[in-house]
């Protein structure tokens, strides 16, 4: 590629879309996790945050994605629920994304909260494509473990792909109720005007080469329009939630989503009463692949670069709210730190 990957700010890719149409299962194909199982009655109930490196991603995308092709080092997914009473949350992962994934159960096909996911990006301008899921509950499908959609549907008897197809037009016409031009992503030129429509199956795996091909290309070509955003600036991220860690007391899972956060750094982080203005004693960052909601085994770092998801470890963070604003103010600037808490307030 022409640009530094170094340089260049992880895009953040929301997952959006009704409860049970297969949001967690998707991204637990995609990282080999099973934390949709681990649920408590099968709901999503937080926003989790997972980066995914290109590794990974070319490695699933096979013969589709060349990694040769990319500047970025990979994508950060933001899980969110679906219920109905989220709707605090999944606006909230809508806020953060830079693209999105909305996940559509093909034979449900458009529910109350597919509704409510495409008013928050109609709101927030997101540049998204849908996710068919569950092409493999097709009447008389023969399921192609991990193959890209074209090799798949070449299995499939002529009334397998016929039902298939009826639901899939079926999902493209209401995309076009809600005013969007929506094909099928294969013939979609700029999937920023037009909606690209990805039949998959999260449980077999089988379209989701295409998805990540298409989601790398709507990024970087999204990344390039973004690149004056300065990636070594403070830090600037959106607290998911306040826990309570082993040794570290009161600790903050965040999405940073601009900048760079250190250890050692002041923090300013909305609290129930007012802004609480701290200093980093530790960040520990998940593995790869690894949701933070989920993650044991953090690895303890001194640095920490947007996007990302990461849990920072603070004094006096027990008054800090999920959903609140962290900034960090570099150098001894009582003027900065004036401003940066007036905004957080
Ligand atoms: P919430 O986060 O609660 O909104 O749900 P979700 O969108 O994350 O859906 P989840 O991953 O919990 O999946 C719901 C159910 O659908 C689970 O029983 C999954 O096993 C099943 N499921 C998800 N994707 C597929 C698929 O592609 N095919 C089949 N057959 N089942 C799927
Ligand atoms: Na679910
Ligand atoms: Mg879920």
């Amino acid at each position: 590629g022409t640009l530094d990957a170094g340089s260049l700010r992880t895009p953040i890719v929301a997952v959006l879309g009704h409860v049970d149409h297969g949001k967690t299962t998707l991204l637990d194909r995609i990282r080999g996790s099973a934390v949709q199982e681990g649920e408590a009655g099968a709901i999503t109930q937080h926003i989790g945050a997972t980066a995914v490196p290109l590794s990974t991603i070319s490695e699933m995308a096979g013969a589709l994605v060349d990694p040769t092709d990319f500047d970025l080092p990979g994508l950060l997914f933001i899980d969110t629920p679906g219920h109905h009473s989220f709707s605090t949350l999944r606006s909230r992962g809508g806020a953060l994304a830079d693209i999105a994934v909305l996940v559509v159960d093909v034979n449900d096909g458009f529910q109350p909260q597919t509704e409510e996911a495409i008013n928050i990006l109609k709101r927030t301008g997101t540049p998204f494509v849908v996710a068919a899921n569950k092409v493999d509950t097709t009447p008389g499908w023969n399921p192609q473990e991990g193959q890209p959609i074209q090799q798949s549907l070449e299995q499939q008897s002529e009334r397998a792909t016929s039902r298939l197809n009826e639901n899939l037009y079926e999902l493209i016409g209401d995309l076009s109720d809600e005013g969007f031009s929506a094909d099928f992503y294969w013939r979609v030129q700029d999937f920023q005007s037009n909606i690209g429509v990805v039949p998959l199956s999260a449980m077999t795996g089988e379209g989701i080469p295409d998805l990540l091909t298409v989601l790398m290309g709507l990024s970087q070509r999204y990344m390039k329009e973004e690149m004056s955003v300065d990636v070594t600036g403070p830090g600037v991220g959106t607290v998911l939630e306040v826990k309570d860690e082993q040794g570290f007391g009161a600790t903050l899972d965040v999405v940073l989503y601009d900048g760079v956060v250190r250890e050692g750094d002041t923090v300013v982080v909305g609290g129930r009463d007012e802004p609480i203005v701290t200093e980093v004693r530790a960040l520990l960052q998940p593995r790869p692949n690894a949701e933070i909601r989920a993650e044991k085994q953090f690895e303890r770092v001194e640095e920490v670069r947007a996007a990302a998801g990461v849990k920072i470890a603070a004094p006096d963070l027990d008054d800090a709210m999920s959903g609140a604003p962290i900034r960090v103010v570099r150098g001894d600037d009582e003027a900065a730190l004036e401003t940066v808490t007036q905004e957080v307030r």
